[in-house]
Formats: C-alpha cells, structure tokens, sequence
C-alpha cells in the first residue's frame, strides 16, 4: 500500500430508492474500519460516503410516491445519514450528487471530454436494466434479464451521446498488467478481461432523453448525463476537482482505496479508469471490490421480503457487536451468509466470554488483590514469555491483514491473544498465587501482563470497535488519545490504576433473542409480492380514469371465432338500439350458453380493433381468478346502458 501520508478512501454512493440493509451497511463499515486503521497510524485520512441520487429509478419512484425526484430523495438521505451515525462511521465527507458543486463539476466533465473528441452522438437501441441502471446487449442479456441482477431488462431506443470506450479497451488491459494490485481480489480482473474487454468494448452510451431526472448535457440540455458517469466521478467532485478550489483533490487524489460491492466492478473498474484517463487524471491505487451478504436462501431483496434491518440489530445489541460480527464473520472479498444465530453466537462466545470476561476478571482482580493499582514490585512467571510473543505476533498479523483488507483475518489474529490472556489466568491461577502474601510480586505481574494485553487489545479493536476500546480504556485508567504504534510497546507502561466500568458485552440467551428478532423483523417480512405489485402501480388521476367508459351491456349473442380457439365473439346490447360486436379471449372459461342473457361491464370507448377478422369493439372486464382462471364480471339487475363510474 502506499507510502504517501494522506489516505483516501470510498465507499460507493447508495442509491436513496430503498431502505439500506445489513449489506450496504456492510459496505460502509467495512471502509470505516480501514479509514479508522489509517487515521490511528497517523495518516490524514479522507473518507468519503454519500448517495447516488439521480437516474430513471429515482424519477419513476418519486412518481409512485406523488412527490418531487428532490423531495423523495431528501427524506431517504435523511435517513441514510442517521444510519451512518448510528454505525459511528467516521466519514469526513458525505456528498450527494444532487449538491450543486457535483452537478457543475459533472458537466465540466462531460465537455472536457467532449473537446477532448471522446464522445459523439449517436443512437442507442439496446436493453436496460433501470435497477442496476445498466445497459446491455441482446447476447449479454439471460432469458430476457440483466446478467448482473435477474430482473427483466426493456428495450430502450433514443438518441444518445456515447464515449469512445472501445478507444481505451487497450489502455484498460495495459493498466491492469502494469499496476498488479489494481483490481483487488485478482479473480475480479480475469472476470473484466475475459468477459468484457476481449470481446470487444463497446462505446458507452452516457446520455439519456427519455426521462428528465439528471444532471443536463451541457452540449444538448435535452439529455441528461448518465447515471453512472455522474456517479463515477463523485470520488473527485467530492474534493474539489474542477471548482474553484480544489487543494483537497490536490492533496488526496488518487484514492489510496475504492473499496465497492463486487455488483459494480465493471463500472469501477473498466468505465472508471476510462474517463479518468479520458481526462488525464490518475487511476485510484486499489478498487477492492468485496462480496456480498447473503442470508440462508439467497441474495437479500426487498421483493423477497427478507432484508436485515441494521438498526433492529444495532439497537439491540449495540453497534459495536454487529460491525465486529459482519467483519469477523464474513472473509472480505467473498460472500458470506448473514443470520441472527451466528451473530448471537460471536456475541456470547467472542465478546461475552473472551474479550467481555477478560476484562472484568482482570478489572475485578486488580481492585481485589491490590486495591486498584499494580505494585511496582514485580517477579516474572514462566508462563509471560509465549504470552508477551502472542501479544507481538498479533499485533504485527493485525497490522499485515489491515494493511491487506483482511479485516477477518486481523480479527481472527487479536482474538488468539485474547485467548492467550485468558489461558494465562487459568495457568498462572492468581486466586491461589493471593493465598500466600510471598507470591505478591507475582500476582503483580500477572495483573500487569494482563493489562497490557488489554491496552493493546483496545487499540487492535479500535478500528472495528469505536465505542469498545475507549470503553476498555477507561477500566484499564488510561483514558485519552492513542495511537497505532502503542501496539509494539509491550512491556514499556509502567503500571495501572484500574476502574470498575460495567460490562462490555452481556451474555444473551440464544433461544430468546432469536425468537423477539423474528418478532422484531416480522413487518419487513410481511411485505408480500402482490402489495408491492399495487403499490408499485403508477397512479392516475380522476381525469385519467374519466377517460374510461364503462357501460352495462347485455349478452344477446355469442358463438365461438372459427380462427381463434381463444376468442369468442359476442352480441351485446348497450341501451341505444344498435348491437355492438365484442371479440373476447374467454372461450377457455365460458361456452356461450354461460353467457348468453347476462350482463356484462364493457369499456365502451376503447377504439376499434380488428381481432382475427372479428371487428371488436370495446372489451369486456374479467378477473384474472388464480393461476390460470378467468372470471367475467358479472352484473345483476342493472340495465343496459347504464353507466359504471
Ligand atoms: O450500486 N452485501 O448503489 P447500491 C454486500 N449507486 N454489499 C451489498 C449488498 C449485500 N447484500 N447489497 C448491496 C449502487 N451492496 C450505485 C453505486 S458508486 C459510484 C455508485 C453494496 O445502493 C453493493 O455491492 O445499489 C454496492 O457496492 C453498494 O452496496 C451500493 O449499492
Ligand atoms: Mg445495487
């Protein structure tokens, strides 16, 4: 990792269309962690986060929701933000790309580009996939759905203005191959090569017309900037790049990390690096991309009905348990599974038992023997020796795996010197060494080895545990500021002066907690597929609706289309003296002595079609009653003509 004494460091910007869940939140608290690491080792860090507020999905949401594309994203940023602070994450920045700053460094981007000769206008006729806001090609699409995320893609047809990628598919693969390291895991960089690159990269499209929600194309205010390109480039808008001052982006650019989901390592990867060099700025050091959150069954989604809800989780049993969970539990790069029994179960046994109890046995210890502070006096054990080596080793694979993005690893490295700290009380067994006033030098050393390993097990956390190690601190009286390099200075302190503080982490009773969380969650999971379906309807006005006409109209005739098993024509008297002629795809569910004499609603002013030679006019309503049944609607005692409103 470099060498420079600034560390910059993102996460990707969330999209404010649904409730953030445990895997964005993941995302961000990784990154945290890292940017925390940083800043303990003395780096001036810059963190940023923020959210990616433009684009269709937005626009069709605010719709739904009968507001503004702004005011439906404020409210949601609202609460994404007190999300972050929720999680204690330390970001220096948030931007939104909605901010006035980012829209007009965006559009100098798009022209610097366009002088550049980079980008033309064309026309786009492809597929798009509106959640990922991607588009695709007819052979990259599965079965009609996005390769990336399974939902169906739409055709989209409109003039565009596309960016010459198919110029930088060369320069792409020599940067890779020239900066190892790069796209980290590797695996991700074969993925781009193989998949994307060598079979030819496509110009880009980076404008849309069809809808208005974006930032416009200075060139063409008719269009707005893609979606992607507007949010790529958050990572320099955000310090300053091409405002009036930019000694942030001077400072900090390029990003030391990019840490993203390994959902977008295309756009970050491939896009990225090409309007960089577009606009001849340097490639970020690193863009690590990270795996996913599963839960049991699958990728979380709202439409499943089965997305974790940090702040249930973060309320319940404290924030620092569920970041040091989601960075112990799952190896960063590959997906890991999410679920309340394992998150208990690192509660009660790693933080309860291991850290928990070794730091109220040993707080409880030093009051006890000692009155609250070590004497100076002291005589070594046999046992110190692996001790103090465990407490070296840990501190120097912690250091390594941070420096590598190995958060659990790291972890799993400062636990063994947990383990160890606790081992060496059973083996030096101080109640018994208390027995005998001779041994009091030694107990004194077993309290002071213990306490150090305590102080530096504080600082190893504190990247993952924020409230934790301060919390620890204070026990062990030696509350303030602390850095990194306390973790090689074992042995140096000269003693302590501890304070009773209350428990870190209460052990939980597995069987109950997983039974209030399944209650707890269960509104979430309620949310069934066909309440989202009507909710997820465009709504009308009544001036749309008094569009339609509906008319009671009396079955006189019917008899089945000779064409057209499906049809059935029918006779319907609609109260003016002429018959009218309907065609109706119900001959599956109805023969026409079902039909004949009732009487039916018809949408009178639906304009004339032809159906299989049968000029049909209008349409008659039924329901659709189940997988595969058709009900007409029925009216009884209404006469015909009479109108439905
Ligand atoms: O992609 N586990 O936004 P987004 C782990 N706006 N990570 C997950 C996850 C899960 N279950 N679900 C989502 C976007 N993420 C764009 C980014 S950056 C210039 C623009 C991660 O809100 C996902 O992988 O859909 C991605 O990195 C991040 O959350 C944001 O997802
Ligand atoms: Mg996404």
């Amino acid at each position: 990792m470099s060498e420079r004494n600034t560390f910059y460091i993102t996460t990707p910007i969330y999209y404010p269309s649904d409730k953030l869940h445990i895997g964005h939140t993941y995302s961000t608290v990784s990154a945290d962690a890292q940017a925390r690491y940083q800043r303990l080792k003395g780096k001036e860090v810059f963190f940023l986060t923020g959210t990616d507020e433009h684009g269709q999905k937005i626009e069709d949401k605010a719709k739904e929701a009968g507001v503004t594309p702004k005011e439906y994203v404020d409210k949601i940023v609202a609460g994404i933000k007190d999300l972050w602070k929720l999680m204690n994450i330390s970001n220096d920045k948030f931007i939104r790309t909605t901010d006035e700053y980012h829209e007009k460094a965006v559009q100098y981007i798009f022209q610097k580009m366009y002088d550049k000769g980079d980008i033309y206008k064309g026309k786009y006729e492809g597929l798009y996939c509106k959640p990922c806001e991607s588009f695709w090609t007819e052979t990259q699409a599965v079965d009609g759905k996005c390769p990336d995320c399974g939902r169906p893609v739409y055709k989209a047809e409109e003039e565009a203005y596309f960016f010459k990628l198919s110029n930088y598919a060369d320069k792409l693969v020599k940067y890779y191959e020239e900066h190892p390291g790069f796209i980290d895991p590797v695996s991700r960089q074969n993925e781009m090569v193989n998949n994307f690159i060598k079979p030819g990269l496509q110009d880009l499209c980076i404008s849309r017309s069809s809808f208005k929600w974006g930032i416009p194309v200075p060139v063409n205010p008719d269009h707005v900037i893609y979606v992607w390109l507007d949010a790529l480039t958050n990572y320099i808008t955000a310090l300053g790049y091409a405002s009036d001052d930019d000694s942030l982006f001077k400072k900090f650019w390029p990003a030391n990390v990019q840490s993203i989901g390994k959902d977008i390592v295309r756009f970050h990867t491939i896009y990225w690096p090409a309007f960089l060099m577009s606009l001849d700025i340097p490639c970020p050091d690193k863009v690590f991309a990270h795996g996913w959150v599963l839960l049991e069954g699958g990728k979380m989604s709202k439409s499943k009905g089965n997305v974790v809800d940090p702040v249930i989780l973060a309320e319940r049993y404290g924030v620092d348990a569920l970041r040091y969970y989601l960075l112990r539990e799952m190896a960063f790069g590959a997906d890991g599974v999410f679920s309340n029994e394992k998150l208990i179960g690192r509660i009660n046994s790693d933080l309860a038992n291991d850290l928990g109890n070794l730091l109220s046995r040993t707080v409880a210890m030093v009051l006890k023997y000692f009155g609250g502070t070590i004497p100076s006096e002291r005589e070594a054990l046999e046992f110190d020796a692996k001790l103090i080596e465990t407490a070296k080793t840990a501190a120097e694979k912690a250091t390594e795996n941070l420096d590598g993005l190995n958060y659990s690893v790291a972890l799993t490295e400062i636990w063994k010197l947990i383990s160890a700290a606790n081992k060496y009380i059973d083996e030096t067994t101080p109640w018994i060494l208390a027995k005998d006033e001779s041994n009091k030098a030694k107990l004194a050393d077993v309290m002071y080895n213990l306490c150090e390993c305590l102080r530096i097990t504080s600082v190893l956390i504190a990247p993952f545990m924020p409230s934790t190690a301060p919390e620890i601190r204070k026990q062990l009286g030696i509350e303030g500021k602390f850095g990194w390099d306390e973790i090689f200075t074992y042995g140096e302190k000269e003693t302590y002066s501890v304070v009773k503080g209350d428990i870190i982490f209460p052990r939980l009773d597995l069987e109950k907690e997983l039974e209030e969380l399944a209650a707890a969650s269960a509104p979430a999971e309620e949310e069934n597929p066909l309440k989202a379906e009507i909710e997820g309807i465009a709504k009308i006005d009544i001036d749309d609706f008094a569009k339609v006409d509906l008319r009671a109209a009396k079955i006189t005739d019917c008899f089945p289309v000779k064409k057209a098993k499906k049809l059935l024509q029918l006779t319907l008297d609609v109260g003016t003296g002429e018959p009218r002629t309907v065609a109706s795809g119900i001959a599956k569910w109805y023969k026409p002595e079902d039909l004949i004499g009732k009487t039916v609603v018809l949408v009178s002013n639906l304009k004339p079609a032809v159906l299989c030679g049968v000029e049909s006019c209008g349409m008659i309503l039924a329901a659709d009653a189940g997988e595969d049944d058709v009900k007409v609607v029925f009216l009884d005692g209404v006469p015909a003509g009479s109108k439905i409103r």
